[in-house]
């Protein structure tokens, strides 16, 4: 393969520049925590054959008119709402992504946030901290239990698969679901039922998000649908901040519309340390951390480089999300 220049957005795992360097790949990678600016990703990606981005980097309609001259794009993620896919195909670049590496590690935190959330575990862990452990205290802080509850799904896909399944066994959920198509899987081997997004609010005691960000799912979690949930039911996300609405999310805690909140994305991210959700009693917030295991990124580095080397030694692209550009 003659020698391809590749900008890597982010510090990724080292396994990504090591695949690369070994395929004989030119590696440029950014070298500080903080993301480049878009100026600055302009600028490098147009000295650059390919580029390996992630979701902090806008890949929009003009990034993509300026470097039309790349042969490829590889997100470090499963969702890629941060690229114009359409604008990528129109150009004939491919857009490569990172399906499946994170399942089990983003399930784990959606799973941990319901029990955090049901049990106020970050609100009671901050009050040690401010030296408010008063005595043991019987009728105080209580939660909720989850056994034999509803699980509603929001996008019953690879993630949200490895949830219901989790909530099955260990707490024997009756799972329902929305998704645009039906899950026969998940329906033969956990009973799931699909139900309208109206029936999916009303009927569940957890409510999980999973799906993928996009117009029809921006602000689904709004006030209409706050309205209709149970006020002892829980609404966790772990796939985009922006498929819920953050005033109609405080307004329906702060009025019991419903009993609390798991969040590991927000809208904006990062969220400024003041916001009334880090301090309300039924709410537990993490910064985006859904795939941040070892196992996970070492494979979304994995999936990225080989997207990148097998363009360039077969033609194909294995995690693809525009396939129709090949
Ligand atoms: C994803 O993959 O889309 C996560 O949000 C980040 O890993």
């Amino acid at each position: 393969m003659a020698r391809k220049k590749v900008l890597l957005s982010r510090i990724f795992p080292k396994l990504a520049t090591q695949l690369l360097e070994e395929a004989g790949c030119e590696v440029i990678a950014w070298d500080k925590e903080q993301p480049m600016s878009y100026e600055e990703l302009t600028s490098k990606a147009k000295n650059c054959d390919a580029l390996f981005c992630t979701l902090t980097d806008k890949i929009d309609s003009t990034f993509l008119n300026a470097c039309s001259h790349l042969d490829i794009i590889t997100q470090f993620a499963v969702g890629y709402d941060n690229i114009a896919i359409e604008v990528a195909t129109k150009l004939g670049i491919p857009v490569g992504y990172a399906p499946n590496a994170m399942n089990e590690a983003t399930a784990d935190i959606a799973f941990g946030l319901m029990i955090a959330t049901a049990r106020k575990m970050f609100f009671m862990n901050q009050k040690i901290k401010d030296g408010k452990w008063g005595s043991f205290d019987p009728v105080g802080h209580l939660g909720l239990e989850l056994k034999g509850k509803t699980l509603g799904i929001l996008g019953l896909g690879r993630i949200g698969m490895v949830m219901a399944k989790k909530c099955k066994g260990a707490y024997d959920m009756k799972i329902l679901y929305h998704n645009r198509n039906s899950n026969p899987e998940a329906e033969s081997e956990l009973g799931a039922t699909w139900v309208d997004f109206e029936t999916l609010v009303a009927e569940s005691d957890v409510i999980s998000a999973h799906c993928a960000l996009t117009p029809e799912t921006k602000d689904i979690f709004n006030k209409s649908a706050f309205d209709k949930m149970k006020p002892t039911s829980l609404f966790i996300n772990t796939a985009r901040g922006a498929v819920h609405n953050e005033t109609d999310l405080i307004n329906a805690l702060k009025k019991g519309s419903i009993w609390g909140a798991g969040l590991d994305v927000t809208n904006p991210e990062p969220m400024k340390p003041d916001n009334p959700l880090l301090t309300m009693e039924n709410v537990c917030v993490l910064p985006h951390i859904g795939s941040a295991t070892i196992t996970a990124r070492n494979e979304m580095a994995r999936m990225g480089a080989t997207n990148i080397i097998s363009f360039y030694k077969q033609g194909t692209v294995p995690y693809i999300v525009n396939l129709e550009v090949l």
